[in-house]
């Protein structure tokens, strides 16, 4: 399945089910003896979500060692788990900082709203195509979960005005923000990802934060490890495409975009996230170039 520009779709399908598929990795991401996150509503939003491999997976009854031969599965659990790390240190790190408005763009299975110590006034909005948002939300509380800050839903595409929507559930731009985008960029066109990062500067408060992350070659490699990663969880029954999700032609660099636009820029290789977080990343020349993604934080003052 190929993308079109007003597609849509739910968890166990094309976008969607790249959201199970980041779920299931922070559950088992969860497990490991000395983990590097907590989700323990990873494995039941799963299981909500009902895709078989995936279930499977987080019951421990098919084992990600054996989902290929090359280890890229097993990788994924951990560049998860950092990835994870990363972004829930950026939203704590900017609570501490005062800030106490957060906005998740593409949500997907993130439980953040639910798990983080949130501080006592903090308000956080989560957008994501209207069935994910939907599904997850009746899975949480299904699953029995409450939010421990103000959680507010923006069920809407990232390629529409997004903004609009979000200032209708409340958002206050006079106020500092921590915006996160995360595993979200190669899902949108390039020009979706200019406005939405011009879109994220207008509505940006002086003392507001950034979290993203990217490839440098703006995904060429990416398309390659996903190709891998379909084709071992093809062997498994899950059929999904991932490169067939992604939108080609050529990105900016993020980094250079928002320093363009007035942010205060860092960036760090994923090898260093890793070494940060006391993981070593394997010895594998499949996913070498995986070691090169970004991880940016950005600060506007
Ligand atoms: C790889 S998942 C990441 C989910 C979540 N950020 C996480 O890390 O667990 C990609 C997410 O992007 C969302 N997404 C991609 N394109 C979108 C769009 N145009 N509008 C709304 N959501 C979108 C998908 O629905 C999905 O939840």
């Amino acid at each position: 399945m190929t993308r079109s520009d007003s597609d849509s779709w739910d968890l166990a399908s094309s976008v969607g089910a790249t959201a199970t598929m980041v779920a299931a990795a922070r559950a088992l991401a969860s497990r490991e003896p000395d983990a590097l996150i907590s989700d323990p509503y990873a494995e039941g939003l799963v299981r909500a979500v009902g895709i078989d491999f995936f279930t499977k997976l987080v019951d421990g009854t098919l084992d990600v060692g054996d989902a290929d031969d090359s280890g890229v599965a097993r990788l994924m659990t951990t560049i998860m788990a950092v990835r994870t790390r990363f972004f829930d240190d950026f939203f704590l790190n900017a609570s501490r900082d005062g800030v106490q408005q957060s906005v998740i763009l593409a949500s997907g299975l993130d439980s953040r709203a639910y798990r983080l110590p949130w501080p006592d006034g903090a308000t956080v909005f989560e957008l994501d195509q209207p069935q994910v948002i939907e599904a997850k939300t009746a899975a949480m509380t299904h699953l029995g979960a409450h939010p421990t800050c103000d959680r507010r839903i923006v069920a809407v595409d990232l390629r529409d005005d997004w903004p609009a929507a979000l200032r209708s559930a409340g958002f206050d731009p006079a106020l500092p923000t921590a915006w996160s985008t995360e595993g979200l960029l190669v899902y949108l066109p390039p020009e979706a990802q200019d406005r939405l990062f011009d879109d994220i500067t207008a509505m940006s408060a002086p003392g507001s934060a950034l979290a993203t992350e990217y490839h440098p070659d703006g995904g060429a490699s990416m398309s390659e490890r996903a190709a891998a990663v379909s084709d071992a969880w093809g062997d498994h029954g899950f059929r999904v495409n991932l490169p067939d999700l992604f939108y080609a032609g050529e990105r900016r660099a993020v980094a250079d975009y928002l320093t363009e636009h007035g942010w205060r820029v860092t960036t760090a290789p994923r090898s260093e996230m890793f070494a940060r977080y006391n993981r070593d990343f394997p010895e594998n020349d499949l996913l070498a170039p995986m070691r090169e993604s970004l991880a940016v934080t950005a600060t506007l003052s």
